[in-house]
């Protein structure tokens, strides 16, 4: 692609059956915190805890879908939406993360949210981690420790056996990612651990093994009768080398894409079942720089390579932003930008948003579409989740911007490159908790008023623009 034509705009629509969703979340969106038998969460626990979210913002109500999802489902309606994302909360079903916790109410009120959504004819797409683990999980240790992959598969076996006989498309987990470095590595989101050499890679292993049970579970008991479909989203940003000509930027940023999405792309959409080799290579040199007794990343066995390869029928893709990279070995190597020798910045040109790490890079998403195809064979890909942040206000510009330039670029990707885009995922259906910055920041086609006990529900000027999108499944000329 020349670099002066990246930015036209492609007039154009996508292939027939395109699927058009937005996204949210349980601990985002739902509140009823502690209702119905449902046990606490780490993000109940770290929202709760002084200093750790903005100005002591927590989910307790959040948007208080968990009462108000008729509403919810109203605006999806109105969005003319073919499929919903949102998440199960893992602590409303097992309220101490185990089996023996089973909590029927829990399972009830999403038989009940999913039957609405079926009945307005929106499709279930259901995550069944997007972080918020149990906390008497966290009090054995967190996903550091190698069971929770167990307890996961349990919960993730109670949800295909009560729900998969009308949820047809699972995502494991959401942005592993964020789960390992956030939450276990610099300690900014749940449950706050700060421990880059150690738990942050073991929590990365349990999770992949978590996702490769859940898969094998879903594809062994289930997959023939129920006919579904089973998948990972992960995350990531476009790095592109900031001097493409200099062989060391280029490789840095290569390096850089095979930590933020390879360490979990790779096990499972690799040929080999494990993690990049690049990164097994790096971490084995700076082990002896830091003064490690070995690579501080675990292997799997045999075994869990040959489950871990192929354990998914789709990749599940959230692109938000991208970043330029220099090869830089100078960084400290306790830091994870000094364990990947490379310096992250960003073009003045960007327009950012109102989150720090957001600049509009709609191009950046074409070209991670097209690295992903061609790196691991061409896999159905979904984009689950892509987004941009403000104020809240009604009439949002920048958003709509944001919107049709990305959804262009996936265009382009699906119709110009010919890689295979199933579906697109805007976030998010409504203003909601932004983990650690509170309701600070507004990623919502709708907004709501968090002062207002009703959580009143306002369409933004997005609203319409992504309901035209989908209307014309594009853009036609
Ligand atoms: C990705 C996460 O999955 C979601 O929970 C979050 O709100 C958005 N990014 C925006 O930061």
């Amino acid at each position: 692609m020349a670099d002066e034509k990246r930015d036209e705009f492609l007039q154009g629509v996508f292939p027939e059956g395109f699927a058009w969703a937005t996204a949210t979340a349980s601990y985002q969106i739902e509140g009823a915190w502690k209702e119905d038998g449902k046990g606490e969460s780490i993000w109940d626990r770290f929202a709760h805890t002084p200093g750790k979210v903005y100005e002591g913002h927590n989910g307790d109500i959040a948007c208080d879908s968990y009462h108000k999802y008729d509403e919810d489902i109203k605006l999806m309606k109105s969005l003319g939406l073919t499929h919903y994302r949102f998440s199960i909360a893992w602590p409303r079903i097992f309220p101490d993360g185990t089996a023996a916790s089973l909590n029927q109410k829990g399972l009830d009120f999403y038989n009940k949210f999913i039957d609405a959504l079926l009945a307005a004819n929106v499709i279930p797409m259901v995550t069944l981690y997007h972080w918020d683990l149990p906390q008497t999980l966290q009090d054995k240790g967190g996903w550091p420790n190698p069971e929770i992959a167990d307890h996961f598969n349990d919960y993730a076996d109670i949800c295909f056996k009560t729900f998969g006989d009308r949820v047809k498309m699972w995502i494991t987990l959401n942005e592993p990612i964020c789960s390992t470095y956030l939450g276990y590595g610099i300690g900014m989101h749940a449950p706050g651990i700060k421990d880059p050499l150690n738990a942050m890679f073991k929590t990365a292993h349990t999770l992949i093994r978590a996702h490769t049970k859940a898969y094998r579970t879903y594809e062994s008991k289930y997959k023939a009768q129920q006919k579904g479909v089973c998948g990972i989203t992960m995350n990531s940003d476009w790095d592109e080398p900031k001097d493409p000509r200099n062989k060391d930027d280029v490789e840095a940023a290569e390096r850089v894409l095979q930590y933020k999405l390879g360490w979990y792309a790779s096990p499972i959409f690799g040929k080999a079942g494990d993690y990049p080799a690049v990164m097994k290579k790096n971490l084995e040199q700076k082990a002896g720089l830091l003064g490690l007794p070995g690579s501080p990343l675990p292997e799997f066995t045999e075994e869990e390579k040959q489950l871990n390869k192929g354990a998914s029928d789709f990749f599940g893709l959230n692109y938000y932003s991208s970043r330029l990279i220099t090869n830089d070995t100078s960084g400290d190597p306790a830091h994870i930008a000094g364990l990947m020798d490379a310096e992250e910045t960003t073009d003045p040109s960007w327009p950012r948003a109102k989150s720090k790490w957001l600049f509009s890079v709609p191009w950046g998403l074409r070209k991670l579409i097209n690295w992903i195809t061609a790196e691991y064979g061409r896999p159905q890909i979904w984009i689950t989740e892509n987004g941009s942040s403000d104020d809240g206000e009604l009439n949002d510009e920048f958003r709509i911007n944001y919107y049709r330039k990305h959804i262009n670029e996936v265009m382009k990707a699906t119709i110009v490159d010919g890689c295979d885009v199933r579906g697109y995922t805007a976030w998010s259906l409504l203003d909601n908790f932004e983990w650690a910055e509170g309701y600070s920041e507004h990623f919502g086609l709708h907004s709501v008023d968090f002062n207002d006990p009703e959580r009143k529900r306002i369409a933004k000027k997005s609203a319409g623009f992504i309901a035209e999108v989908i209307k014309n499944n594009g853009f036609p000329g």
